[in-house]
């Protein structure tokens, strides 16, 4: 893993690292750079055996782990779930707010509860998780990371409702960098861009990079999983101390194309010319 050869290998010892949808995918891509460093983690998600299966991948690497069901729209059992993990293995210092709910589907076709599901994991979601862990980041001076998406910024086609999630996610980051400042927490939000392998590209259209339709991003690939944990890594850091109120894009520059490489790659899964 790159991250240990420019971090040291105790970077995040003794500092126990909070993960909502750390099952798979791309948050349990930052669970285990934070675990390579010797961080304890502490990962939530729906299904207790996909749960049970990241936490060996995570013991593997060596850190101490905690893993329990919680579903983030539930804001009691979240609460229970970050207090077990906090009893586990020590106050939450990093948390991580990365569970989310997608699929693409025209605005038309949504009905309002599809629309509010997804307001509901991620953005009430994410509300939930910061608002449970809060008196252990002051007690800690913590740090939250909220994973954001491009569709905060530009309008995507058939992403009405992540848009919107995301757009409020980013301004409620804002907002708690604003308040919580005082109390030595930050709170910082990475957009990912079209990273391989993970539940969004397949829901979203991804295949190989040189045979999709991705293929005009400026560094010509596709993230890894790997590459959003480091800017995770970065943004717990000490080398990050003085920023807060941000949103770190880590996507090769698709951005730069607006939404239109999303838009042909989902034309394109739909079947339309
Ligand atoms: C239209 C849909 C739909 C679809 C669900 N709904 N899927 N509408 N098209 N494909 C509607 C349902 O009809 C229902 O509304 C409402 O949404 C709730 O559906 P449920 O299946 O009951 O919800 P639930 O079981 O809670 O599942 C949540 C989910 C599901 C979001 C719908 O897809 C899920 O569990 N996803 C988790 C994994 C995931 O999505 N990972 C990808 C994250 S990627 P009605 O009106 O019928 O009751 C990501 C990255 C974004 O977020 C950016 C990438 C670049």
């Amino acid at each position: 893993m790159l991250v240990t050869r420019f971090f040291p290998a105790d970077a995040f010892k003794g500092t126990t690292v909070f993960v909502t949808g750390g099952g798979s995918g791309i948050n349990l891509g930052i669970a285990k750079n934070f675990a390579a460093l010797g961080a304890n983690v502490a990962i939530c998600g729906r299904k207790q055996d996909k749960l049970d299966r990241a936490a060996e991948e995570l013991r593997a690497l060596g850190a101490k782990v905690h893993a329990e069901a919680a579903d983030v729209r539930d804001a009691a059992r979240l609460e229970t779930v970050i207090g077990n993990a906090a009893a586990a293995l020590g106050p939450i210092g990093v948390l991580v707010c990365g569970a989310a709910g997608n699929f693409p589907v025209p605005a038309e076709e949504l009905s309002p509860n599809g629309f509010k599901t997804v307001v509901d994991i991620d953005l009430i979601g994410s509300f939930n998780a910061t608002r449970a862990a809060f008196e252990q980041l002051k007690a800690t001076k913590g740090s939250v990371i909220f994973i954001s998406a491009g569709m905060a910024y530009v309008p995507f086609p058939y992403q009405v409702h992540v848009g919107a999630a995301k757009a409020g996610i980013d301004m409620m980051m804002k907002n708690l960098a604003l308040e919580w400042g005082k109390y030595g927490i930050r709170a910082n939000s990475i957009v990912p861009g079209p990273i391989e392998g993970t539940e969004g590209m397949k829901r979203l259209g991804g295949g190989d990079y040189e045979s999709s339709r991705y293929r005009s991003i400026p560094l010509g690939r596709f993230g890894a999983v790997d590459e959003i944990g480091q800017a995770a890594v970065f943004l717990a850091s000490p080398l990050a101390a003085y920023i807060t109120g941000t949103v770190l894009v880590v996507d090769g520059g698709s951005n730069l194309a607006g939404s239109t490489l999303f838009g042909q790659a989902i034309e394109a899964m739909r079947g339309a010319p």
